[in-house]
């Protein structure tokens, strides 16, 4: 018999999914407007058109509500998992994005403000959070192969774990 694959929780797997989802997202459309509006990084022969800040803007607003979500059950229900060095790094990295970005304003880029701190300390933090995530699948698929890292994104969901449970599971002691 083949072994079970891994299975996460249908909670963890809501949460990192749509954060995992939504950090490529906002990484594309932050180079995009960093290559508009910032020339000392990235130069392209030309705009590229649309209001990327806003763009950038309206995928951060949707990616930070949940990644406060998944760090509250990262830190609480899967402490364990942040065991492993590259989860807690990709969890640092996001958490450093995702704060950051909300001290930025975004009529600095627009007007040429290139040297306010959080703007300096955002783009740290996308840097941080691409190696960190680079680590952390390179970590999963070493540990665990193609299905760890197939285990977070799949659809089945056991009888014992449909949303009705999650408040159970959500307060249960954990040591
Ligand atoms: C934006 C990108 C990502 C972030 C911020 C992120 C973050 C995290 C964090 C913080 C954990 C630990 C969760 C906990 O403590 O409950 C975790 C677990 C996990 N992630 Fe990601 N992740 C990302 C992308 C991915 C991708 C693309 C894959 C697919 C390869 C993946 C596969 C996994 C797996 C399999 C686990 C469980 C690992 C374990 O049990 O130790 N993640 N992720
Ligand atoms: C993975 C990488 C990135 C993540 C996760 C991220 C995340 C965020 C978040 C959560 C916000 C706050 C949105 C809000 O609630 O108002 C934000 C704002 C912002 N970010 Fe990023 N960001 C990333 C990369 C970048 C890059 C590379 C740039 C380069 C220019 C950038 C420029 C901005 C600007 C200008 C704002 C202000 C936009 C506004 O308030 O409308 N970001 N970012």
């Amino acid at each position: 018999m083949p072994p079970t694959p891994p299975y996460q929780p249908a909670l963890l797997r809501l949460l990192h999914g749509a954060v995992a989802a939504l950090v490529p997202l906002a990484w594309l459309s932050g180079v995009v407007a960093l290559a508009n509006h910032d020339r000392r990084w990235i130069r392209l022969p030309a705009q590229v058109p649309g209001d990327w800040i806003d763009i950038h803007g309206t995928v951060g607003v949707g990616l930070w509500p949940l990644a406060l979500l998944f760090a509250v059950y990262a830190l609480w229900i899967g402490r364990a998992r942040l065991r492993q060095p590259a989860n807690a790094a990709a969890l640092i990295g996001l958490a450093l994005a995702v704060a950051s970005g909300k001290l930025m304003q975004e009529d600095w880029l627009r007007s040429g403000q290139l040297d306010h701190f959080p703007y300096h300390l955002h783009l740290l933090a996308w840097l941080l959070i691409s190696g960190a995530v680079a680590w952390h699948v390179g970590a999963v698929i070493t540990r665990g192969g193609p299905a760890l890292a197939n285990s977070m994104f799949r659809l089945q969901v056991r009888d014992n774990d449909m949303p009705r449970h999650w408040l159970a599971q959500l307060t249960r002691r954990r040591g």
